[in-house]
This record gives C-alpha cells, sequence and structure tokens, in this order.
C-alpha cells in the first residue's frame, strides 16, 4: 500500500514538472512552417527602419544622452521641446513605398526611454510633450494604407526609467563596484522586467497586426545584461501569444534556445556570405545607416551615395538577405532632404529593376559571377540576374552557362542582349554584346531566362 502510494505521489509529481517544463517552452514549429511564415518579409527583401525620439532635437546621435553622459534632468529640455509640427507618416509611407520598401520599423521606444505611443504605464511619452498625441497610431495607419507591413522597434535597454541598474552602457556607468553598487540602491528590475512586458502588450494589442518587432539589445558580462535581466523567454512566449505570425529579431540572448529568435541581424556589416548557424543557413538582415547615426544627425556628413545604398540592397539578396535601411526624421517630423533624395534615387532603380529583389535570393551553385557583378536569383522564375555594379565596354563573358541559357534582355526596358558561345574550352562561355552606352539606370541589371 505504502509504495502504491509512493507510486501515485511520484506520479503525480513528474507529471506537474513535466506541464511546468512544457509550458516553459515556446511554440514549436517545423523548418517548413517557419520558411512560411516569414515568407512574405524573405520575399520583401527591403524595408525602412526609422529612428525617431528626443535625440532627433540635438541632432548629434540617438546616443547623445550616453556619448555626453546626460543626467535626466539634462536631457528634460528636449521633452519640454518636443513638437513635430510637421508629422505627416503619410508623406513617409509614400517615400517608402516609392522607394520599394515593403515593411517598415519604428522606435517606439529608443535607449533613452522615451515613449512615442501613449502608454500607461509611464508619464514618459509622446503625449506629455507640447506635441500631445500618440505619434504611434498616426504611424500604424499610415503605412498600412500605403500597404506596407508594419513593425516596432521595442529598446530594452531604457536610461531614463528609475529601476533600471544603471550598467556599462548607462549615461551614468561607473568604474567600481562599489559605485555600481551604490547607485542600483533601490533600482527593482523586477519592477522594470514588468514594465518591459506591460508596454510590449500595449504595443501588440493596441494597434492591430503587426507584423515585425525588434528588441533592441543585450550585452550579457560584467556590468551588462542579458536573457535572465530581460526575462527574454517570458517575454518571447508573450510576444507570439499576443501575435503569432510576428517575426522577431535575434538580440534578446535566445540563441540557443529553439525558436528564441527569427532572424539574425548583421548591424552596419557587409557578411561575406550567407550567415550560418550550426552550419545552417539562416533568414538574415542587415539594418544599415545612410550616414553614421541612426538619429538624425545635422553635421553628420558621410552619407552613402545611391549607387553604394543599392549595391548594399543587392549584395544581401546575393546572399540570400534582407536589407532594412534607416532614417531619421528631424525634430519637426520630416525626412531629411538628403535620405529624400537618396530613397528618390532608390525609387527610380526600383521601378524598373525591382524583379531583380522580390522574391530572390542567392543564385544556385554553378553560376559563377563575373568581376564586378552581383547575382540574384529568382526560383520561382527561374531568372537569373546579373547587376552590373562597372559597367563593361562592349561585352561581357557568364563563364560555362551557356547551355542554361535561353534569352537574355535588360531589365529596366526588357531590349535583347545577343549573344554568341564561346569556342573549344570555352564553348560553354556566353559572350554577351552589351551597347556601348551604359544604359540611363544607376546599375544596369541583365535578365537572363534560363531553360
Ligand atoms: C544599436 C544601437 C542603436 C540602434 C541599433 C540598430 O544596437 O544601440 O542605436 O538602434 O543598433 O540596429
Amino acid at each position: 500500500m505504502k509504495t502504491k502510494n509512493f507510486l501515485i505521489l511520484l506520479l503525480t509529481a513528474l507529471l506537474l514538472i513535466g506541464s511546468q517544463l512544457a509550458s516553459a517552452q515556446l511554440p514549436k514549429e517545423t523548418e517548413a512552417q517557419k520558411t512560411q511564415r516569414l515568407k512574405w518579409w524573405t520575399d520583401a527583401r527591403f524595408g525602412m527602419f526609422i529612428h525617431w525620439g528626443l535625440y532627433a532635437l540635438p541632432a548629434r546621435h540617438e546616443w547623445v544622452k550616453n556619448n555626453e553622459r546626460l543626467t535626466n534632468e539634462q536631457y528634460q529640455k528636449y521633452f519640454e521641446t518636443f513638437n513635430p509640427d510637421l508629422y505627416d507618416p503619410h508623406e513617409w509611407a509614400k517615400m517608402a513605398k516609392a522607394a520599394g520598401m515593403k515593411y517598415v520599423v519604428l522606435t517606439a521606444k529608443h535607449h533613452e526611454g522615451f515613449c512615442l505611443f501613449d502608454s500607461k504605464f509611464t508619464d514618459y511619452k509622446a503625449t506629455n510633450t507640447p506635441y500631445g498625441k500618440d505619434l504611434i497610431k498616426e504611424y500604424v495607419e499610415a503605412f498600412r494604407a500605403e500597404g506596407l507591413k508594419v513593425g516596432f522597434y521595442y529598446s530594452l535597454i531604457d536610461w531614463h526609467h528609475p529601476d533600471y541598474t544603471v550598467d556599462r552602457v548607462h549615461p551614468q556607468r561607473q568604474d567600481s563596484d562599489t559605485a555600481y553598487a551604490r547607485l542600483n540602491k533601490g533600482r527593482d528590475m523586477n519592477k522594470y522586467r514588468e514594465y518591459i512586458k506591460n508596454q510590449v502588450t500595449e504595443l501588440l494589442t493596441n494597434y492591430g497586426e503587426i507584423s515585425v518587432i525588434w528588441f533592441d539589445f543585450s550585452f550579457p558580462g560584467k556590468n551588462g545584461k542579458g536573457h535572465d535581466d530581460w526575462d527574454s523567454e517570458n517575454l518571447l512566449k508573450l510576444t507570439r501569444k499576443l501575435q503569432p505570425g510576428i517575426i522577431v529579431d535575434d538580440r534578446l540572448d535566445l540563441s540557443n534556445v529553439e525558436g528564441g529568435y527569427d532572424f539574425v541581424s548583421p548591424e552596419q556589416v557587409k557578411v561575406s556570405k550567407w550567415p550560418e548557424i550550426n552550419g545552417k543557413r539562416v533568414p538574415w538582415e542587415t539594418c544599415q545607416t545612410f550616414s553614421g547615426s541612426w538619429g538624425y544627425y545635422r553635421d553628420e556628413n558621410t552619407w552613402k551615395s545611391p549607387a553604394q545604398l543599392l549595391e548594399l540592397l543587392i549584395e544581401s539578396v546575393s546572399k540570400g538577405g534582407n536589407l532594412l535601411l534607416n532614417v531619421g526624421p528631424t525634430a519637426r517630423g520630416v525626412f531629411d532632404i538628403r535620405a529624400q533624395d537618396r530613397l528618390k534615387s532608390m525609387g527610380d532603380w526600383m521601378k524598373f529593376n525591382n524583379r531583380s529583389v522580390y522574391g530572390c535570393t542567392e543564385a544556385p551553385a554553378g553560376f559563377t559571377p563575373p568581376a564586378n557583378t552581383l547575382l540574384t536569383y529568382n526560383p520561382v522564375s527561374k531568372r537569373l540576374y546579373v547587376h552590373l555594379l562597372v559597367y563593361p565596354m562592349g561585352n561581357l563573358t557568364l563563364p560555362a552557362m551557356a547551355d542554361k541559357v535561353k534569352y537574355v534582355q535588360f531589365l529596366h526596358d526588357a531590349s535583347e542582349i545577343k549573344f554568341s558561345t564561346g569556342k573549344d574550352e570555352n564553348k560553354n562561355d556566353l559572350n554577351l554584346q552589351l551597347p556601348v552606352q551604359k544604359p540611363p539606370t544607376e546599375i544596369p541589371v541583365l535578365e537572363v531566362i534560363l531553360k
């Protein structure tokens, strides 16, 4: 009898532990299901990032509070002055769409802690500035109206919240453990973790379908913060519960957890090849700025040219990735004229060449790009795209492709490109006869229709 009771007890205990473990898991999904959930995003290839907050006023980097080690009191003047009177997200959305972008991610809250949305859990928000309105609501509606998928960036880091402990990337960072301990006395990260969940709940409940969320960022180690500090796993579960289709970045410090992220996010770098984790290619998106800063930076002048920006986009697609290109609107609420110019140039190119971007990916093995070209490939239409970064003089050889090619044309005007095949050992080479003059498009594209 005793053993029977004991066994029943043991079984109940095991069942209890089992159910707790199960509830601690993120939703399971097969590789194919994940590919399907991400399909709109991998097809889109090109999105707009928007960094906007109080830092648009100092106009010298979104990290200004940190870089200049400003206190909340010193930073307060920006809150009291914030009034983007020209804010018209419909204009923004039109520019994004015209540039060829298919989705958008806006900073609902950046590291400074200021909320663009009307959160119930803080006073530090747009509705309490002279502007007085919820900027997120207007944004969501405007971009949706233009047919873009809408996303949020949410900073895990918070340099304003009273319970957020001072760490090594905080404006009030310290030199010694005792100084940290003194400053952090009374700060309660439990409350801050609650705050994150409350705000994420607001963002993912009050604004309709949200397609992407960008949590930013973890920096584990001494005086740093990682998944335990954010309670990342539960935060992610909450996110997936509220918006089952949402696509999530990889900055929650959950790289070792199954389902802990959807894509990797190399920032401001050109990857050398399609990123892999444990030997497997993973979805990826590079985020990039027009110039050095994410927030509006008046005096920063290292702006990339339209050709460089297009190259970034094509380069990403050629390795199976996306580009999230950032705009930092001014404190009046408009896009910097330099950003407008570049968006316009990209749009001019995309209008005639977007077939080499949407739905495209890395070319299959066996297609070797000639010098100064980038290849992309559409696996559905089975067309190969050759991007001519440097326009060749009269002819171009596509090596070892003759047996695969049916027809070649310029993409921008669908004009035929005549070709001949090589001789002897080069007989599988395809020699294209290109016009001497570079066509009037920033980066000419050859569309190769395969057999
Ligand atoms: C970094 C920066 C931040 C920017 C982000 C974009 O993590 O802290 O300012 O928002 O990258 O990827």
